[in-house]
């Protein structure tokens, strides 16, 4: 299984989601591999946000080897999932698609623990006290993604 965590920077959110999702990958011994990406192209080659670091620190996780990097078309054929923090990045994902099949690789990541709501992970850039809760909801959706996927 390999999985992509997409948000608009690469550097707060989807940092999280790899680091999160990669301890558990570690922990439970899987042949899974996840990596992240951004949208867009302005933090390419940047560390983490040093507000995720700290909060996956504070949580045992080190996201400190992380680089960001921009999505590209070819990680439609390179992953076999493809997950979004918000509505804005699965339009962007969406559309670059090459074909209806690598549609369906794409999904909102709130859906694996909240099926069908579409809920967003709020982008935390602006606002220092949203990475805890940014945390939580990723340490929540990626337990689901273990439990469907393993
Ligand atoms: P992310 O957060 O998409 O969770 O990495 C952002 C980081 C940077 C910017 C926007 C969102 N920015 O506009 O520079």
């Amino acid at each position: 299984m390999k999985i992509l965590m997409v948000c608009l920077g690469n550097i707060c959110r989807s940092p999280l989601a790899e680091g999160i999702l990669q301890h558990k990958i570690d922990k439970n011994n899987l042949d899974w591999e996840v990596d992240s990406a951004g949208t867009g192209s302005w933090h390419i080659g940047k560390l983490p946000d040093a507000r995720s670091i700290e909060v996956a620190q504070k949580h045992g996780i080190d996201i400190t080897k992380q680089r960001a990097r921009q999505f590209s078309v070819k990680d439609f054929e390179d992953f076999d999932l493809i997950f979004v923090m918000d509505s804005s990045n699965y339009q962007n994902v969406m559309r670059l698609a090459p074909n209806e099949r690598m549609k369906t690789k794409v999904a909102m990541i709130m859906n694996m623990s909240n099926p069908r709501m579409n809920e967003a992970v709020p982008d935390p850039y602006w606002d220092d006290d949203g990475f805890e809760r940014v945390f939580q909801m990723l340490d929540e959706a990626t337990d689901s993604i273990l439990k469907k996927y393993r």
